[in-house]
């Protein structure tokens, strides 16, 4: 059969696709902006015809039909990341969290620590040999294509075909729903004074010819208005965002100096505005590639003098960082940032940054600092304080590797903010028996 016969043979409506998921099976959605929403819609309106629908993903930002009150006896949330649309479900007890280094996914979905039966994605309309693109998101999704028993796609004419690794042949996928719409977009956030001096701090410790890694946010946003001066930067990076394009124009993103995918921006998935995907679309000078190389710490190490920069949570005063956690509340999960804390460590030249605001400011205006004596109870440490490198504030820049107990929680308390400074150093005194 040709590769035309091939696609038309597949092609049915959602509703029809969807027959194909089996009570109990495993159902991985592909990540991000990846996610084919006419499927899973179709999935979601069909729940009467499941029971124990296992639903597995890391980053979504569609609706979580399955995730909605009611739905427990049909479908079973149980994520690796907790996205907006299944947190309430997960501490309600109505959905489970599955703790997995991004990095991991490929390898435990190959070797069956992570079960997966069904996969549902978003993929180019075929080229003409027959190969459609995974197009923002090759991540897992990639290895989830080879490892399902039954992959749905739905074929976009709308989302962007990217280079890389993202190709796959028609003929690897069971039934090919058609339907075209714009792709998801995530406005660039706001940047307010805080990320600014933030930003500001970071990119003193990035020097010319560094390799990059930023992840989501206000704050890796705002450390690029401060790179416009540096010279011939590189990117190796979990994920890319608008933020990264007007550096790209700007000539100071060149790739130049990368150790490997010289003159190309390596990452694993990306998220924006429509500008981005128009951005990736064909562009050659963008390779979207599987997580298990762009995310593994022995890749990542082989970087030109890379430098990462990631937020979190919470910071106690050993330099043990919370990322996903507020107590027992799983709030996102760990993505990449381990892989590349301690890639970036194993490297000769790196540098792992965690950036954050000194406070956050809940709805009421109460403050609270997010540099503590103690993490919170419950709380899971996401990078230890064995990987920590440098955390930085609005207030400045405290380095943590090399330093002991009493330097790190002097360096921390030093750009802690003003208001929580002499609690923490109260708290220095009476743990180190000495002055601050
Ligand atoms: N105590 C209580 N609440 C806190 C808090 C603390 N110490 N720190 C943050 N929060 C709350 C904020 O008030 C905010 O609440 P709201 O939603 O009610 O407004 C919420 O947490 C989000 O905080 P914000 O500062 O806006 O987060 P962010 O969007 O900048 O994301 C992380 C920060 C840490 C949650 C996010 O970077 C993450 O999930 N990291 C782990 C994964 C990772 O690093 N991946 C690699 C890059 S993709």
């Amino acid at each position: 059969m040709s590769w035309k016969e091939i696609y038309k043979s597949r092609l049915c409506t959602a509703e029809e696709a969807v027959k194909n998921i089996r009570s109990g099976d495993t159902v991985v959605l592909a990540h991000c902006v990846g996610e084919p929403p006419v499927v899973v819609d179709a999935m979601v309106a069909n729940y009467k015809q499941y029971e124990n629908v296992e639903i597995k993903h890391m980053v979504s930002l569609g609706k979580g039909g399955y995730a909605q009150l009611g739905m427990e006896k049909h479908f079973r949330v149980n994520p690796m990341f907790a996205s907006a649309n299944v947190r309430k479900t997960i501490s309600e007890g109505r959905g489970d969290f599955t703790p997995c280094f991004f990095h991991e996914v490929p390898k435990n979905l190959r070797n069956g620590k992570l079960k997966i039966d069904v996969l549902l994605a978003m993929v180019t309309p075929p080229d003409e040999h027959g190969y459609c693109s995974l197009g923002t998101s090759v991540d897992y999704t990639l290895q989830a294509v080879k490892s399902a028993r039954t992959v749905i796609v739905q074929v976009n004419d709308q989302f962007p075909r990217t280079y890389g690794e993202s190709f796959v042949h028609i003929s690897e996928f069971d039934h090919i729903v058609e339907a075209s719409h714009p792709i998801v977009e995530l406005q660039p956030p706001k940047i307010g004074e805080i990320e600014e001096a933030i930003g500001r701090n970071c990119a003193t410790l990035v020097s010319d010819g560094s390799t990059l890694q930023l992840g989501i946010g206000g704050i890796p946003d705002a450390v690029m208005l401060f790179l416009k001066e540096k010279r011939d930067l590189g990117i190796h990076s979990e994920m890319i965002s608008d933020g990264t394009l007007a550096l790209y124009e700007a000539g100071v993103i060149n790739n130049s100096k990368k150790s490997f995918n010289k003159g190309k921006m390596t990452v694993a998935f990306l998220m924006g505005t429509q500008k981005l995907y128009d951005f990736v679309n064909n562009n050659p000078c963008v390779e979207v590639r599987p997580v298990d190389y762009v995310n593994h710490p022995a890749e990542i190490m082989k970087q030109y003098k890379m430098v990462s920069i990631n937020s979190c949570i919470q910071v106690d005063l050993q330099g043990q960082v919370v990322s996903e956690c507020m107590g027992l509340t799983q709030f996102s999960g760990v993505g990449g940032q381990v892989d590349f804390v301690r890639g970036v460590s194993m490297g000769e030249d790196g540098k792992a940054i965690i950036a954050m605001p000194s406070v956050t400011v809940k709805k009421d205006g109460t403050m609270i600092s997010k540099i503590v004596a103690f993490v919170d109870q419950g709380a899971a440490i996401t990078t230890s304080r064995n990987d920590v490198d440098y955390i930085v504030t609005e207030y400045g820049i405290a380095p943590m590797k090399g330093k002991s107990l009493r330097e790190r929680a002097k360096n921390l308390i030093n750009i802690a903010h003003p208001d929580f400074k002499e609690e923490l150093m109260a708290e220095y005194e009476l743990r180190f028996h000495m002055e601050f």
